[in-house]
């Protein structure tokens, strides 16, 4: 290879559908060797065509990469990924990555820059819609059931696999004010027990790629963190795979102030371990001049190359360049009735019932006059939420269609927008939304945001519901009718009113969560709020009671000063609750559970032991449902402080009604195991304590102690 077609390999541009020019231009640099991969297109004639230019109009024949963000489906939209994480269930969650895995690469697509793994406490934060919320044990279930279902565990031997990418390396989701791309200030032990955990799961699984993300981490620039990607990532973790920049984030170390010029950018990245430079044109336009000077080691080229090559090879474009461009394939397998099924399925499993007092859950399908009220009830485009890929607005059955069809054509559905799906800010519509409620036997009300205000830049300063939305909840409330609040967002929301109303006044006795559900919103929502789906899902992420409070999250220190109500001089708020609105792992049911004592297979442990940990859990209500049993321990005394609860497992279970299942957890040395003062990772001897419940705060607690610690 010449160096030109070494840093070839090593460039990534984005496909411009708009302008002729650049796409004759990349059509130049395929015949000269000097891309690797593209992303933004996708479509087997389209990328079929660029493979061909590759294979046989360049020196070296080498095959490009097609890859694109798959994040939560593909055609077929699935549930976004936070909602997805409030299902608690990876085995649907991995079946969802399968399905998107299918559909894409039999579009032309090779990589998916997903799963994104980031953990995030700060819901400000616009991309905690696109993770698996604020706990590192979740977040990491997620996670590698994710890189199975894109990539069947790292085996790429079947063109339907997809290689998968982790993203963005790392604690993107610490950013400091919940702004996208600030800065993030955590110490080491925060980085690996929470930050890093998921990735760490996400490389065992067989994750083939990662992402560099925007963010800096204590000073350094990840995309220039060579400590953090050679040393942990390649070093401690042994990941021999390849590492992407983020977006135009090697020419992004400029205005971080750590490189003078795009050279000096492309070297440190280089250097630090990033493999394929992504938009910046830097990799492939800057860095010739340099190595032959003698300024650049070309080993550090080589080794990147190396494991670009090896990316094609595992996917065997060297065999089959044209393996992943098959028109028949594309033909028949998107929105399949079997991909449909799933995605209603798992839309289903990721709703969470919030509230549901006098049980006016489920509604009655003989109500002969319902008002939906809420423009988001009809928007198509939300519904899919963000990063939505080949989504396809015209593919989404809405809440409004999920609902008339769950009726009989008896039934008379009496629809408002209420307010306007922009902005939310004029009250125009409340009068008619007023009398739609006066003329209905029930109400369901859909609040929430519209799918621009989560994702990608979409940060909020505030967690209220956005406009005037508040406002017409009182209004549609005041009218009296059974009410049911159907919420659609991209992030916890401080509905405070809508919880607990105001000095005892009355308030919402219903409220579900959907977050933004997919091409099957409306069947999914419509199944549970009749009653055809009893819900089961559980919060990924504490709702705060105000953007106040943040951070918030269940896995905190307790403090010399716990905050306990009414006593000052503890760590609380003057005006405010220092409880969260709805805890981490909440999450009603249209039946009840009962747990029982927790038993431990034995009352100390040693280093090889394993601790066996069992739950009763009984249905004591009238309906079948799903349970999610959590099972958190707490370490009570040791050299640093410990989170007052860690969760360490969890099961999602059916039960039929007066059914008993015992539930087991098996816990190990390393389940206990902590970076003391020294970050060493340690366990210490000590009292530990078990808790098993449906949430973070409502459980069962055990103790056992550790006689000798070590690891
Ligand atoms: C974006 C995102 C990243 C995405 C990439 C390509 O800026 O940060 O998650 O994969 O660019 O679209």
């Amino acid at each position: 290879m010449t160096l030109e077609e070494k840093l070839g390999q090593l460039a990534q541009y984005r496909w411009s559908w708009r302008d002729d020019t650049v796409k004759e231009q990349y059509r130049q640099y395929i015949r000269e060797g000097r891309v690797g991969s593209f992303l933004g297109i996708a479509g087997v004639g389209h990328t079929r065509e660029l493979q061909r230019l590759a294979v046989e109009e360049s020196r070296l024949k080498i095959p490009l990469l097609f890859a694109e963000d798959v994040i939560h489906g593909w055609r077929t939209t699935f549930p976004v990924p936070l909602a997805e994480a409030g299902s608690w269930d990876p085995a649907a969650v991995e079946r969802s990555a399968r399905i998107a895995a299918i559909e894409a690469s039999a579009m032309g697509l090779h990589w998916t820059f997903a799963p994104m793994v980031d953990i995030a406490r700060d819901p400000r934060w616009g991309r905690i819609v696109e993770g698996s919320g604020e706990d590192p044990y979740l977040g990491s279930v997620m996670a590698a059931a994710r890189v199975r279902g894109f990539s069947r565990g790292g085996d790429l031997s079947a063109p339907n696999t997809l290689l998968a990418c982790a993203k963005h390396f790392a604690a993107y989701g610490g950013a400091e004010g919940g702004r996208d791309y600030n800065t993030v200030e955590l110490s080491e032990r925060t980085l690996r027990e929470i930050y890093l955990e998921p990735f760490r799961a996400a490389v065992q699984a067989g994750a083939g790629s990662i992402m560099s993300a925007f963010n800096e981490v204590n000073g350094v620039p990840m995309t220039a963190n060579g400590w953090m990607i050679n040393d942990i990532l390649r070093g401690e973790w042994g990941f021999t795979g390849l590492v992407v920049s983020d977006y135009t984030a090697v020419a992004e170390l400029q205005p971080h102030g750590v490189a003078a010029n795009r050279a000096e950018a492309g070297v440190l990245a280089l250097a630090a371990g990033v493999d394929i430079d992504m938009v910046s044109g830097i990799y492939g336009n800057d860095l010739e001049e340099l190595v032959r000077q003698g300024k650049l080691d070309e080993a550090l080229v080589d080794q990147a190359v190396r494991r670009v090559l090896e990316a094609k090879y595992r996917l065997g474009l060297f065999d089959d360049p044209y393996r992943y461009h098959d028109a028949e394939r594309e033909k028949t397998s998107l929105l399949t009735p079997e991909h449909l099924a799933a995605a209603r399925e798992m839309a289903r499993k990721s709703i969470v019932l919030l509230k549901n007092e006098k049980e006016i859950l489920p509604l009655s399908k003989n109500l002969k006059t319902l008002a939906v009220i809420g423009a988001l009830a009809d928007d198509r485009r939300s519904s899919l939420g963000p990063w939505s890929g080949a989504g396809d607005t015209a593919d989404v059955v809405t809440l409004l269609e999920g609902i008339e069809r769950a009726l009989p054509a008896s039934a008379k559905i009496l629809y408002a927008e209420g307010y306007d799906k922009k902005t939310f800010t004029d009250r125009g519509g409340f009068a008619r939304a007023i009398q739609a409620a006066k003329s209905a036997e029930a109400v369901i009300l859909v609040l929430g945001e519209t799918a621009g205000m989560s994702g990608e830049a979409s940060n909020r300063a505030s967690l209220d519901l956005p406009g005037e939305q508040e406002a017409l909840a009182r209004a549609i409330h005041a009218v009296g009718k059974p009410l049911v609040v159907v919420l659609m967002n991209g992030r916890p929301l401080s509905i405070n009113w809508l919880v607990e109303g105001s000095f005892g006044a009355e308030n919402v006795p219903a409220i579900l969560e959907t977050w933004f559900l997919g091409v099957q919103t409306g069947p999914a929502a419509a199944d549970v709020l009749f009653g055809d789906y009893n819900p089961g899902g559980k919060l990924p992420a504490t709702f705060p009671r105000s953007a106040g409070q943040i951070p918030i999250y269940y896995n905190h220190k307790n403090t010399g000063r716990p905050p306990i109500a009414g006593e000052h001089y503890t760590s609380q708020y003057l005006d405010l609750p220092f409880t969260p609105l709805y805890p981490f792992g909440y999450g009603l049911s249209y039946t009840t559970f009962e747990y029982g004592a927790p038993r431990l297979s034995v009352p100390e442990m040693e280093f090889i032991d394993t601790l066996t940990v069992e739950v009763n859990v009984t249905n004591t209500g009238k309906r079948p449902g799903d349970e999610v049993v959590q099972f958190y321990i707490q370490d009570e005394v040791a050299s640093v402080t410990r989170p007052v609860k860690q969760l360490r497992g969890f099961r999602r279970i059916h039960l039929e009604p007066g059914e008993t299942q015992t539930v087991t957890f098996q816990l190990t040395f390393e389940d206990l195991a902590f970076y003391n003062q020294e970050m060493q990772w340690v366990v210490e001897p000590g009292f530990f304590k078990v808790f098993l419940g449906g949430n973070s705060v409502e459980v069962q607690e055990a103790r056992f102690e550790i006689r000798s610690g070590k690891l």
